[in-house]
């Protein structure tokens, strides 16, 4: 009887940022200031963190750094304007900051920092989780949280999602450990999509079958943020996702070629 109820009555998880200002965070340098060997010198080459990086010499900032590269340059306090025939002043707030940058203010759509710095994914750090690593987002002991973590990466990895409340393309203040879903419009059908290629699709369907099907296997089963690497991947035994890649019943050596492509971040 009850579970029947609890089921057309249950709750959504968590909570959401959405509307309200941008917390305090610690910034990377500080974090770095302790983190700096085992953290500190690959940092310096995650596509992560310089996903917008200065260009020495010049006015000018790229975006993007292995297969696609934009040019940007500072217009307005923490603000960029990006290079199409001209300098265009709003797109990169109105279409692309979200993802790239570091808090932003929706309202203004300034950010806090240029380029994803560990705020994006591990959210508002307890100092006192150095002697207490369950505090912080994505340790080694805050492994088994698995909405929360699949959240955390769905917030930039699935384009073509809408902010409900802003309309804007990417969310609304997500703040790590938030519930990404309750102000984020996704459109889960591409998880299904045939026609979409298996480097974008498996992105969208394993986030679903996390956030949808209670599946166990997140994005950091495979991926290794830090060392940059999908090696853990063949470690996984089996998981729906695996044929968006390989052939059924064949070796896994065989790997379906493609080319990731998006519309949102106009390399189509
Ligand atoms: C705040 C936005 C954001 C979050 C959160 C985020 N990513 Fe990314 N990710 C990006 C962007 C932007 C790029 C591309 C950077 C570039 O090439 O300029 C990227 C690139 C990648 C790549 C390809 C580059 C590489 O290093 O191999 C992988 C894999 C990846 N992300 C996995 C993840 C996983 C797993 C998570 C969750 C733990 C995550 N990302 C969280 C925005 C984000
Ligand atoms: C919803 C989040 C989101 C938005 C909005 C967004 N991006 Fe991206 N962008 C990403 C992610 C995630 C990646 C990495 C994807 C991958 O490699 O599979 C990326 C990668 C890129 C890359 C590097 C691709 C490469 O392979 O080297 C460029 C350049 C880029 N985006 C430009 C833009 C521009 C320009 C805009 C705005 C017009 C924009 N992005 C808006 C999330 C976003
Ligand atoms: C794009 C998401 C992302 C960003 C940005 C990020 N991290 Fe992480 N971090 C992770 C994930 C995911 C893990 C869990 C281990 C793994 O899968 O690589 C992790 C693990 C760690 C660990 C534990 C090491 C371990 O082996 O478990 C430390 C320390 C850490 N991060 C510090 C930082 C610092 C400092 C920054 C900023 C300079 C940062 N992270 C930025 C995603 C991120
Ligand atoms: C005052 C020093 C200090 C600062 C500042 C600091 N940390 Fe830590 N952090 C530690 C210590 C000590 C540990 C526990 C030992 C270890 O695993 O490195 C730890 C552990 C971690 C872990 C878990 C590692 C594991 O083994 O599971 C993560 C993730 C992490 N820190 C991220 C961050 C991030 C992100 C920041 C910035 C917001 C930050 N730390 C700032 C000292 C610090
Ligand atoms: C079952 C394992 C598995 C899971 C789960 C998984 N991935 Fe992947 N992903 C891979 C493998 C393997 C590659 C290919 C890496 C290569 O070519 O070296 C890849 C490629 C990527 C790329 C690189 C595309 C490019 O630019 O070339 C991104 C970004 C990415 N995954 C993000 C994610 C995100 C975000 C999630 C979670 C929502 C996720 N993946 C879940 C295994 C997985
Ligand atoms: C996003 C694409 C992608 C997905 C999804 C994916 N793989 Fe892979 N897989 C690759 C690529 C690319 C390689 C070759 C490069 C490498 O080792 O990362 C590979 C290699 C492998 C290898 C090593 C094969 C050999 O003989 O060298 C194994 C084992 C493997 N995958 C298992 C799996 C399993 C099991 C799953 C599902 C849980 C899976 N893969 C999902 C892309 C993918």
């Amino acid at each position: 009887m009850i579970p029947l109820l609890l089921l057309f009555f249950q709750q959504p998880w968590g909570t959401t940022h959405a509307g309200k200002p941008v917390p305090q965070f610690t910034d990377g340098e500080e974090c770095l200031f302790c983190h700096r060997n085992e953290i500190g010198a690959a940092w310096q080459m995650n596509a992560h963190g310089i996903t917008v990086n200065e260009k020495a010499g010049t006015e000018e900032f790229t975006l993007g750094s292995r297969n696609h590269v934009r040019r940007l340059k500072k217009a307005g306090y923490n603000k960029f304007a990006i290079w199409e025939s001209g300098w265009n002043e709003t797109k990169f707030g109105d279409r692309c900051a979200g993802c790239h940058t570091t808090a932003v203010d929706p309202a203004t759509k300034s950010f806090a920092y240029y380029g994803l710095d560990c705020y994006t994914c591990h959210g508002v750090v307890d100092l006192k989780h150095s002697g207490d690593t369950t505090l912080v987002l994505l340790s080694k002991k805050r492994r088994n949280e698995d909405p929360v973590i699949n959240a955390i990466c769905a917030s930039c990895h699935l384009r073509g999602s809408l902010s409900k409340s802003t309309k804007l393309p990417y969310p609304n203040n997500f703040v790590p450990g938030d519930n990404l879903f309750l102000d984020l419009q996704v459109d889960w059908a591409q998880a299904d999509n045939a026609d979409l290629n298996p480097g974008d699709r498996h992105v969208y369907r394993s986030a679903r079958d996390v956030e949808q099907k209670g599946s166990t296997t997140t994005c950091i089963n495979c991926h290794s943020v830090h060392t940059g690497s999908s090696e853990r991947h063949r470690r996984v035994l089996s998981s729906a996702i695996c044929n968006d890649c390989h052939f059924e019943g064949q070796p896994r050596k065989e790997v379906r070629k493609y080319t990731v492509r998006s519309i949102i971040c106009e390399y189509p």
